[in-house]
C-alpha cells in the first residue's frame, strides 16, 4: 500500500531526528536503515508519531511504501556511501521518483551524479540542511539545488519541517543541480570564519588581561543581546559557562586544542580560489584548524619562541567593548566574501542564485543565523546585484566606526603575539578591498621583467611592455 508522502533511508541522528520532524508536521514518511534493529528501535521509540512512520524492512518495500512519483531523501554520510544507497536504489525506483541527498555533499558530487541520473527519468535534488541535530528534529534551514518540477513534489514537507523566520519558512530551491550543496558549502566556509573569530577574540581575552572562561562567558552572553547577536555567540557563552563534571573546572579548559573539520570549509576555499574569489577570511579559518592539529610542533615552538607579555594596556572594559565591535567588522568582512563566492559561483555555472532569499533561509535554522543576516537579506532586496556587502550602505555605515576597533584589535594582539589570523584576514580584506589604487601595478612590472607577461598602461589601451624586457635574465 502506497501511502507515505516521502521515503528516508539513513537513521542516524540526523535522519532520525529529520524523519520524526517531518512525522510531526503530519506528513507520512517511510524509513529504512541498513541495519534493520535501528528501523526497529527508530519506530519503537517515536511515541505519539508512530502513526506516521512505516517502519521498512528492505528497500523494496521502502518505494512500495511511497506514493509515486517517490521522493526519497537520504541521509547517510558523504561520499561513497551516497554513491552506493543511490547505486542499490536505481534497479528499484522508476521514472518520475526523486533521490535527495540531504548529506553535506560536494556539490561537484552532486553534480556528477545528477548527469549519471539523467536519462534514466529518476532524478536527484542535492538539498543542504543546516542546525545541526537540533535543527533536523525542530526545524533546519534547507537549501535546494534541483530541477522545478522536483521542487514542487516536495516544497510543501520541506516548508513545513523547516525553521520559520517572522512566520517565513527557511527553505528554499536556489538553483539547479549543485546549487543547494554549493550554497551549504559556502555557509559552512563562513561558519569556520565566524567560529574562528570568536575563538580569537576569546583568546584576547584569555590570554590578555587573563579572564576565566566563567568571565568571558559571561560578555559573550552579553554581546548576544546587542549587534553580534547570533546562534554562534549564544552557544558560545553556554560552552564557557559549562563544568567539567569530573573535575568541575571550566570544561573549555579541559578541551584539546586541536580542532576537527571534515571538509566543507576547506571546499569553500578550492572553490573561492577556483573562482579568483578572495575568501581570506575562510582560508585562514581553515588554516588555523589546520595548523591547531599540530599541537606537538606548536609545543616544541613555544619553548623556542617564550610568550611575549600577556599584559593589556587599558581598562578591561574598554577591550571588551573594542573587542565587540571588531568582531563585528571582522564578520562583515567574512560574510562579503562568502557572498561573493556565491555570486561568482552563479555566474560561472549559470545558477542565478537569489542572494537576498539565501540570507533570509539563513536568518533562522542553520549555524551562522544572526541579527545581521537580516541586514544583509535587505541589502540585497534594495540592491540585488551588489558586487560586494562591504559597500551596500547599511554596511558602510556599520563599517565606518567598526573598523578602527578592528584595527586597534589586530594592532594590539599583533604587538602582544596574539594569534589573531581570521581578524587579521578580515582587516588585510577590507584595506585592500577600499584601496583606489593598490600595489599589483609593481607585481604587473615584475611579471612583465621575468616573463614578458605585459601590463596595461594607465590612460592608454592594449598590453605594453617595458624598456626592462631586454634585461630580463640577464645576471
Ligand atoms: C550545519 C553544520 C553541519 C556540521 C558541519 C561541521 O550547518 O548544521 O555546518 O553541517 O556541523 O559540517 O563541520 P566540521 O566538522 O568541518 O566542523
Amino acid at each position: 500500500m502506497s501511502e507515505a508522502e516521502i521515503g528516508l533511508i539513513g537513521l542516524g541522528t540526523m535522519g532520525s531526528n529529520l524523519a520524526l520532524n517531518i512525522a510531526e508536521k503530519g506528513h507520512k514518511i517511510a524509513v529504512w536503515n541498513r541495519t534493520a534493529s535501528r528501523t526497529k528501535t527508530f519506530a519503537g521509540n517515536a511515541g505519539e508519531l508512530a502513526g506516521n512512520i512505516m517502519a521498512c524492512e528492505t528497500l523494496e518495500d521502502l518505494l512500495q511504501a511511497i506514493e509515486p512519483p517517490r521522493p526519497v531523501i537520504l541521509m547517510v554520510p558523504a561520499g561513497d556511501p551516497v554513491d552506493q544507497q543511490i547505486e542499490a536504489l536505481l534497479p528499484l525506483a522508476g521514472k518520475g521518483d526523486i533521490i535527495i541527498d540531504a548529506g553535506n555533499a560536494n556539490f561537484r558530487d552532486t553534480e556528477r551524479r545528477a548527469q549519471e541520473l539523467e536519462g534514466s527519468g529518476i532524478v536527484l535534488v542535492g538539498m543542504g540542511v543546516s542546525g545541526g541535530e537540533d535543527g533536523a528534529r525542530n526545524g533546519p534551514s534547507i537549501m535546494v539545488g534541483s530541477d522545478k518540477a522536483a521542487w514542487l513534489r516536495v516544497e510543501g514537507i520541506f516548508n513545513d519541517i523547516a525553521a520559520r523566520y517572522e512566520g517565513e519558512p527557511c527553505a528554499a530551491r536556489l538553483g539547479p543541480g549543485g546549487a543547494g550543496h554549493f550554497v551549504k558549502t559556502v555557509h559552512n566556509g563562513i561558519e569556520y570564519a565566524d567560529m574562528q573569530m570568536i575563538a580569537e577574540v576569546y583568546g584576547i581575552l584569555r590570554d590578555g588581561p587573563g579572564l576565566s572562561a566563567e568571565e568571558i562567558g559571561s560578555i559573550f552572553a552579553r554581546w548576544n543581546d546587542g549587534r553580534l547577536n547570533s546562534y554562534l555567540i549564544e552557544i558560545t557563552a553556554e560552552v564557557l559557562a559549562t563544568a567539567d563534571p569530573d573535575s568541575s573546572v571550566p570544561l573549555v579548559d579541559v578541551i584539546q586544542d586541536k580542532a576537527g573539520q571534515k571538509g566543507t570549509g576547506r571546499w569553500s576555499v578550492i572553490e573561492a580560489a577556483m573562482l579568483g574569489v578572495p575568501a581570506t577570511c575562510i582560508e585562514a579559518a581553515v588554516a588555523a584548524r589546520s595548523l591547531s592539529s599540530l599541537k606537538k610542533e606548536r609545543e616544541f615552538a613555544s619553548r623556542r619562541y617564550p610568550q611575549i607579555t600577556r599584559q593589556q594596556p587599558g581598562s578591561t572594559a574598554a577591550l571588551v567593548a573594542e573587542l565587540e565591535t571588531a568582531l563585528l567588522a571582522g564578520k562583515i568582512a567574512a560574510y562579503a566574501q562568502g557572498f561573493a563566492i556565491m555570486r561568482a559561483a552563479s555566474d560561472e555555472h549559470g545558477w542565478d542564485l537569489p542572494m537576498a532569499t539565501i540570507a533570509r533561509i539563513w536568518r533562522a535554522g542553520c549555524i551562522i543565523r544572526s541579527q545581521l543576516l537580516d541586514s544583509i537579506a535587505k541589502a540585497y532586496d534594495a540592491k540585488p546585484k551588489t558586487t560586494n556587502l562591504m559597500v551596500a550602505p547599511a554596511f558602510v555605515d556599520m563599517m565606518q566606526p567598526a573598523h578602527l576597533a578592528l584595527r586597534v584589535t589586530v594592532g594590539r594582539a599583533a604587538l602582544h603575539g596574539l594569534p589573531t589570523p581570521a581578524l587579521s584576514a578580515a582587516l588585510a580584506y577590507f584595506d585592500s578591498y577600499r584601496q583606489a589604487r593598490g600595489t599589483a601595478n609593481l607585481i604587473q612590472g615584475q611579471r612583465d621583467f621575468f616573463g614578458a607577461h605585459g601590463f596595461e598602461k594607465i590612460g592608454s589601451r592594449g598590453q605594453k611592455h617595458g624598456p626592462w624586457s631586454a634585461r630580463a635574465g640577464k645576471k
